[in-house]
């Protein structure tokens, strides 16, 4: 048997063969293309190569491609599990010419691809060409051998491909099968079409023209070929079964749902089989990717494929979660070629399980309501919109899977009450938004959400991408343009900026297109959920609708990640060491630094904050994964997520979870666990380095720490050491040395000080004096000794005036010192023989008072003042020497 994976080789290695580079699938979510929802044939990532705009190395290539049509243009969804042929999650297998060759190779590749390689019977093939595609029709009689009636003439679109409403397209010529008399159907164009008897599963497209937004369509600059071929329909063929989902790898997965419900498929049953394999891909694939269900965009797509699934799955007789057990099964199967499953596994299994326990909580309530509601209808009837917006809103029935529940009865559903319903509450919602009394502005805001919807946000994934204008305002109201030189706010459906919130700032960049260039100067949310960036239009005009590439600044980007994942271990690390009564209280996440407030009445020691630094670096070390769950408030509160007291979150939370914990209780589990909606590093290694640079109080009970990562805490250290070398240098010693001298230099000022003071008071006292002392006055019969010194502090006068008493046995002391600062202090003594006549105490305060100082204190031999004016020593010895004359 020729096995998937065979089939795929086997198709890349012959293009390869024949000069095609063999290229990877691109990711399911186009980053190249804001008009697309998900990735829906192999040209997407060729898109601008085909138009002229991006030029390769190589002018042929061949892929792979990972495949999901289930919203937008060429939406399966409906048909999957109820035809042969349909999937939601497909891989197309495409080769590619980008103005190398064109129609007549193309065909003649196609042909000897089929009939030599996969050894299909010619005598069975057959295939259709646009009406008036002469050329083509022509090569197929050459190459082919066909007469006119295996050549079927299309008019409609189906023979005219196009990628959405923009982008390349041009005429195509697909190859069909016949698979026999006993399978239902006609060949293409005919009434019976629909039937699976005549199987296409091959498109040659002739890219010639581009189609543009207002409905023309533009020749490339080069003619072009973009061929599909669909894998699983292959695989049905070369497997000799009737269906995609009896090929071996469908068979596998239907074995695993079999197996997981405990039941076999019957005629009965079997398309809610293949309805969960085909879902149970695209699920696992978008989720690989990023996407997570939500509702709105891509993530509302993907909860509808959950859900439809899910209800299959009950519809097999299950109540618990299922499909979340095939996850092993399928990464089996596909992991090889696509190791993206591989790495994403526990994360993709996680998701769809607790998706599927929230969406089990109320399925069977609704279901049971629909029974209710449909009990009386009959074959042709319509269920009102109201109970199906019920069902959409209060039990999580996407529309969808309504209508898939009742078209077995031929009941259909009443679509534009159901849409009026939902205006209704959107209504209502904006009546009871409460904004931040910007009531203008606000209003500019809720009318662009209300026209456009929430933006998608990609930058969980990527730093670029594409998007589409769909708002600008200006001045608070919405302008048609914004030209060079202006500032204003641009809406797209889709970024990559990230919106400040959450702590974290807003993301910066520049945005360009054909028309305009503008440089982002923050991105921040408005009214909920539109992602309103600042932009100053450096050249040309920016329009509404045109498409630009949006790119976020990314090192400061990479920046931010590092510091908002340190943020997490830093909190965690907090616990760790103080306790956890630790609840964050804020918290600021930039590209330079990281701040995080947190409950806490103390400061921390050094050794505290050396612990908390070595615990968030054990943690950066191990290089672990860093994980983002999707999640139930509660569940994620009862796993142990830490969450803000008092924050508002929606139904379902981002749960970022890094790191493994070393020691303490929690070794060996999680290490930290947030609701964020923030940006992080991919590894914790990115983080580099965590280095606490500052802790303060900012309020009662709440301290901040102010904390550096990756280039921040390198720049720092080599900012301290440069400021060391210079020390060192200045010291003219080797930096290990410097502390020691420095040290060394403290104690040498210290003796020094102490000796010159001493040699001060020498002089002080001995200056003028004969060699057995001071020299002293005599004013009416009593000595006088005054003297003023520089440099002295006041704790020495004292020290200085019993000196003075001792050098002349009898009389007056006064010191004024002089301290290095400008400030003065005055010591007055008296000897003890004539205290009866003179008080020290009033003497300084004469003393005192001429140098602009008021009292002082002491007893009546020894008193002691101070005073501002260090100008007026000498007045303040002349005042107490003129108390002596009085
Ligand atoms: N783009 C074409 C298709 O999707 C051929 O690859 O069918």
């Amino acid at each position: 048997m020729t096995s998937v994976n065979d089939i795929r080789s086997t198709f890349l290695d012959y293009f390869a063969e024949h000069g095609h580079e063999k290229l990877a699938s691109s990711p399911l979510v186009p980053r190249n293309d804001p008009t697309l929802m998900f990735t829906n044939a192999g040209m997407v990532q060729f898109k601008n190569v085909f138009t002229g705009l991006e030029k390769r190395p190589y002018s042929r290539a061949t892929t792979s491609q990972k495949c999901v049509r289930a919203g937008g243009k060429h939406n399966d969804l409906d048909n999957v599990g109820f035809t042969a042929r349909h999937l939601t999650f497909f891989e197309m297998l495409g080769n590619f010419s980008f103005g190398d060759y064109f129609k007549e190779q193309a065909i003649e590749l196609a042909w000897t691809l089929v009939t030599k390689e996969f050894g299909l019977d010619r005598n069975k093939l057959l295939v259709t060409v646009y009406h008036t595609d002469d050329e083509a029709a022509d090569y197929w009689k050459k190459i082919a051998g066909f007469s006119d009636d295996r050549i079927i003439r299309i008019p409609t679109s189906d023979n005219f491909w196009t990628m959405g409403d923009t982008g390349p397209c041009g005429p195509c010529s697909e190859i069909f099968i016949d698979r026999g008399e006993h399978i239902w159907g006609g060949p293409p164009g005919s009434p019976e079409e629909d039937g699976d008897r005549f199987l296409e599963f091959w498109n040659l497209v002739f890219m010639q023209y581009e189609q543009t937004p207002e409905g023309g369509q533009d020749p490339l600059p080069r003619p072009s070929i973009d061929t599909g071929m669909g894998l699983e329909r292959m695989a049905s063929i070369l497997q000799g079964v009737e269906s995609v989902f009896e090929t071996d790898l469908f068979k596998h997965l239907i074995d695993a749902a079999a197996s997981a419900v405990r039941k076999s498929p019957t005629s009965e049953t079997v398309a809610s089989y293949r309805v969960i394999a085909d879902h149970l891909r695209s699920m696992a694939f978008l989720i690989a990717e990023g996407v997570l269900p939500a509702n709105e965009g891509r993530g509302y797509v993907l909860r509808r494929i959950m859900r439809r699934a899910m209800r299959h799955a009950t519809l097999l007789g299950t109540n618990e979660p299922t499909i979340h057990k095939l996850v092993p099964t399928l990464v089996r199967e596909m992991g090889q070629a696509y190791p993206e499953l591989v790495h994403g596994e526990a994360m993709i299994a996680e998701t769809v399980r607790l998706e599927e326990e929230r969406f089990l909580k109320t399925l069977s309530r609704g279901l049971q309501i629909l029974e209710d509601e449909t009990a009386g209808l009959a074959d042709g009837d319509t269920l009102g919109g109201d109970t199906a917006f019920k069902l959409y809103d209060t039990y999580g029935f996407p529309l969808d899977l309504t209508q898939d529940a009742l078209r077995g009865r031929g009941i259909g559903v009443d679509q534009g009450g159901f849409d009026a319903a939902m205006a209704r509450q959107k209504a209502e919602a904006r009546k009871n938004w409460t904004g931040s009394g910007e009531a203008a502005t606000s209003a500019v805001w809720f009318s662009v959400l209300d026209r456009v919807g929430a933006t998608e946000f990609l930058g969980y994934e990527s730093e670029e991408s594409d998007g589409a204008v769909t708002a600008l305002v200006r001045e608070g109201a919405e302008v048609e343009a914004l030209g060079e030189g202006e500032e204003g706010f641009v809406v797209l459906n889709q970024t990559p900026f990230y919106a400040e919130s959450g702590g974290q700032v807003g993301d910066t960049g520049t945005m360009s297109g054909e028309d305009a260039s503008a440089v982002v100067l923050e991105t921040t949310k408005q009214a909920g959920g539109v992602f309103a960036h600042r932009v100053r239009v450096t050249g040309g005009r920016l329009e509404k609708g045109a498409p630009l590439t949006l790119a976020v600044d990314r090192a400061r980007r990479t920046a931010i990640r590092a510091n908002h994942s340190a943020t997490h271990l830093l909190h965690e690390a907090l616990r760790e060491v103080l306790g956890s009564h630790v609840a964050q209280k804020g918290s600021m996440v930039g590209p330079d630094r990281l701040r995080f407030d947190f409950s806490h009445t103390k400061p921390l020691s050094d050794d505290e904050l050396a612990e908390v630094e070595r615990l968030a670096n054990g943690i950066v070390l191990q290089n672990g994964p860093v994980e983002t769950r999707l999640m139930a408030v509660d569940d994620a509160v009862a796993a142990g997520a830490m969450a803000l007291f008092g924050e508002k979150y929606g139904e379902e939370v981002r749960v970022v979870s890094m790191g493994t914990a070393l020691e303490g209780e929690k070794a060996g589990k999680t290490y930290s666990m947030e609701l964020c909606g923030g940006t992080h590093v991919r590894r914790t290694g990115e983080i580099g380095l965590v280095r606490v640079v500052q802790e303060t109080s900012v309020a009662s009970g709440v301290r901040r720490v102010e904390a550096l990562t990756a280039d921040g805490a390198r720049a720092y250290f080599a900012e301290q050491e440069a400021q060391l070398r210079a020390v060192a240098s200045a010291l003219k010693v080797s930096p290990r040395d410097a502390l020691a001298r420095v040290e060394a230099l403290v104690e040498e000022r210290r003796t020094l000080e102490r000796q010159l003071a001493d040699a001060r008071q020498k002089m002080a006292m001995g200056g003028g004096a004969n060699e057995n002392g001071a020299a002293a006055e005599t004013i009416e019969g009593v000595q006088f000794l005054g003297r003023v010194v520089e440099g002295l502090q006041p704790k020495d006068l004292r020290g200085l005036v019993d000196q003075g008493k001792k050098q002349i046995g009898s009389g007056i002391v006064t010191i004024v010192g002089l301290t290095e600062d400008g400030k003065a202090g005055i010591a007055v003594g008296v000897t003890e023989d004539l205290t009866a006549r003179f008080s020290a105490v009033d003497l300084v305060r004469a003393g005192s008072e001429a140098l602009g100082g008021k009292g002082g204190g002491g007893r009546p031999d020894m008193a002691q003042a101070g005073g501002p004016d260090a100008g007026k020593a000498d007045e303040a010895v002349a005042a107490v020497k003129a108390m002596l004359a009085s």
